[in-house]
């Protein structure tokens, strides 16, 4: 699987070249299936008026990788709440369309993205236990920055990860 807007060829060899993933914009429309992904993936619920409100604060950072009958099937959630950083607020791609390279091309677009808004730095946090999303992000260049006590509601700890633009 190679997405359209995964321009940047990837260490190791292009992917396979199956059914078009495009990436675009969120929409209001998307969050009926943006939530499954979210309560499956991340164990969370949101009110769908938490996904519109904030995409309006910055459209270009929510992206959603869509199927090509327009289904998301991934999506990264990007805000700006400091100046000159981004911040990974959600990140997650369908359990059935995982390891397919989705993943690398939304955080690769969110790079771009960020790095035209002149932003020089993005920071997220993760479960300490979610070694997957761990080795993704090493792998993306993010590195430990903190760590986060009690930080999610069940009250696992979590790490706070940051990289230069
Ligand atoms: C983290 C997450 C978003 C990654 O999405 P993904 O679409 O699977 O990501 P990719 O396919 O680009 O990369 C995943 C791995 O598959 C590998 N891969 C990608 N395409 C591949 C292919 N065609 N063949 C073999 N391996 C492949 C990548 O090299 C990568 O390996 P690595 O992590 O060991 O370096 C996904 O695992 C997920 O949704 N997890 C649950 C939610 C979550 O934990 N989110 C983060 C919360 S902070």
């Amino acid at each position: 699987m190679r997405c359209i807007a995964d321009t940047a060829p990837r260490p190791g060899g292009p992917l396979p070249t199956w059914p078009a993933i495009r990436l675009r914009e969120f929409r209001p429309r998307d969050v009926p299936l943006i939530a499954q992904i979210v309560a499956d993936a991340l164990r969370e619920h949101y009110d769908a008026s938490l996904y519109v409100s904030l995409s309006q604060q910055w459209p270009e950072g929510f992206l959603v990788a869509a199927s090509p009958l327009d289904r998301p099937v991934g999506f990264l959630l990007g805000v700006t709440q400091v100046e000159h950083e981004a911040r990974i607020l959600m990140f997650a791609v369908d359990r059935d369309h995982r390891v397919q390279g989705i993943g690398s091309a939304l955080m690769e677009a969110f790079f771009e993205r960020s790095r035209a808004r002149r932003l020089r730095r993005v920071t997220l946090e993760v479960r300490v236990s979610n070694a997957t999303a761990i080795r993704f992000y090493t792998r993306y260049g993010f590195g430990v920055t903190d760590l986060l006590r009690a930080y999610y509601s069940d009250g696992e700890n979590g790490y706070q990860m940051a990289r230069d633009l």
